[in-house]
């Protein structure tokens, strides 16, 4: 049987940095559930969907396939009907749009089974916002990762600017809460610690902490 690790948590919680780092250490493949909830934004966006009009949404949804592969630097790559659209996903209008688009059950629908799938065959690292409630129940180890809403502002807003992303601070930290409200008050799979997940605050710990925090947790499940 394939062991399942679970990392849910609010965005800028620092989930992708640290999932990558211990997925790499323990020898898991990492599956980042939210790149896909970003391609799907992206389909909606170029295709001038209405996203509030439930039927063309779910339309869409039918014409959408979603795949993953890794690059040969074991970056996950997000293909979106035939296309790879990994360069496209990362700016604040997909963040936004993919949390309002993440709600709808027929977007939801499209991805439960292929991310299950991909978490039957072999020892994954799934991080996203559902995963530890909704995909994967009974993944062996859950980890809830948060930080305060400030901490997880100034650190997107460092990474944004990285980028040449022009949002300010106060538009990032937000566009953060709005974001938080949108995903931990919808009706389907909202944001929520699991029961048996262990919450991990990484406001005041580094990154290296954090890392060694949760193979710490692996430790004591194996
Ligand atoms: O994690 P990331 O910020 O890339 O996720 C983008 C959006 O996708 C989130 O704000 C959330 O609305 C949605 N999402 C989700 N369920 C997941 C992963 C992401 O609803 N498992």
């Amino acid at each position: 049987m394939s062991f399942n690790i679970a990392i849910d948590g609010p965005a800028g919680a620092g989930k992708s940095t640290i999932a990558k780092r211990v997925s790499k250490e323990l020898g898991f493949i990492y599956v980042d559930t939210g790149a896909m909830y970003r391609a799907i934004a992206v389909y909606m966006m170029q295709n001038q969907i209405d996203i509030h009009d439930d039927a063309a949404v779910q339309k869409a949804c039918s014409k959408i396939s979603i795949s993953i592969a890794y690059s040969d630097d074991g970056e996950q790559q997000v293909i979106l009907n035939g296309e790879n659209v990994t360069g496209l996903i990362r700016t604040e209008e997909v963040s936004k749009m993919a949390s309002v688009t993440s709600a709808n059950p027929a977007v939801r629908a499209t991805l439960l089974d292929l991310q299950r799938d991909l978490a039957a065959k072999e020892d994954v690292l799934m991080d996203g916002r559902d995963i530890g409630t909704n995909i994967l129940p009974h993944a062996q180890l859950k980890i809830y990762l948060t930080a305060s809403v400030e901490t997880r502002a100034k650190r997107r807003f460092l990474e944004q600017q990285e980028k040449g992303d022009t949002h300010t601070l106060e538009e990032i930290e937000e566009e953060i809460r709005d974001r938080d409200q949108r995903d931990m008050s919808r009706e389907i799979a909202p944001l929520r610690q699991a029961e048996d997940a262990i919450l991990v605050d990484s406001s005041d710990l580094s990154i290296d902490e954090v890392v060694e925090r949760i193979k710490e947790c692996y430790r004591e499940v194996k």
